[in-house]
């Protein structure tokens, strides 16, 4: 399974790529705006920081809605670095920019994905990922991880190549599951993944293996 960090946070980047279990980064327009990041050339910029930070795939959303600017902007954002995936809205137009990417090599990845409709088209595509966003799901007392499985055996049964990148991950147990279910890959804030360290057992015995090397030293 895949670990992607889904922020446009350098330090948190840098933290998570520092655990050498880091294989990506997803952003969007929010993210970008949450960091302060705004006009065309500084979040071109950032993607290509975020690029020399991480080793693998970082994906870059587009903002148009129509075909034509989708695959303006997604070349203009493959040409920045070979690392950077084109993020494309599940919209008519998406799937047909997604089509045009995926036939000439370039990575993909679809985004707000909701159902299993939207990831079948996705699949059809050519997309290397499919970004269902289970924690928005969860959020309107849907199930979001009940997505992640239609998808996992839709894929399976024609073998589809496309990556179920598991996104709007909230909290660890929303990894855990994901990981159940046979995701290729989840993106989530970094307490997501810092999170899996945590057991109070692990503490308690490492304070105990410390003081008894104490008391015989
Ligand atoms: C995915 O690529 C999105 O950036 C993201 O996971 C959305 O998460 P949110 O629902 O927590 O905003």
């Amino acid at each position: 399974m895949k670990f992607f960090i889904d922020t446009a946070n350098l330090d948190q980047i840098k933290e998570a790529q520092s655990l050498g279990i880091l294989d990506g980064v997803t952003t969007n327009p929010s993210l970008m705006a949450k960091e302060g990041i705004t006009g065309q050339d500084n979040i071109l910029q950032h993607y290509v920081d975020i690029c020399n930070i991480v080793d693998g795939d970082v994906s870059a959303e587009v903002i148009s809605t129509d075909f034509e600017g989708m695959v303006r902007e997604g070349e203009a954002l493959a040409a920045l670095h070979d690392q950077i995936v084109i993020k494309l809205p599940m919209i008519k137009d998406g799937v047909k920019a997604c089509k045009y990417f995926s036939s000439k090599g370039i990575k993909t990845n679809v985004t707000l994905v909701f159902s299993a409709g939207q990831a079948l088209l996705a699949a059809k595509a050519g997309a290397t990922y499919v970004s269902p966003f289970i924690g928005r799901l969860d959020d309107i007392s849907t199930d979001g991880l009940h997505l992640i499985s239609e998808i996992r055996h839709i894929y399976d049964n024609y073998g589809f190549e496309t990556e179920i990148l598991a996104a709007s991950v909230r909290h660890t147990m929303h990894v855990i599951d994901c990981a159940k279910i046979g995701a290729d890959v989840m993106t989530g804030p970094l307490s997501s993944i810092v999170g899996l360290l945590k057991h109070p057992l692990t503490d308690s015995g490492l304070a105990q293996f410390l003081a008894d090397y104490q008391k015989g030293n």
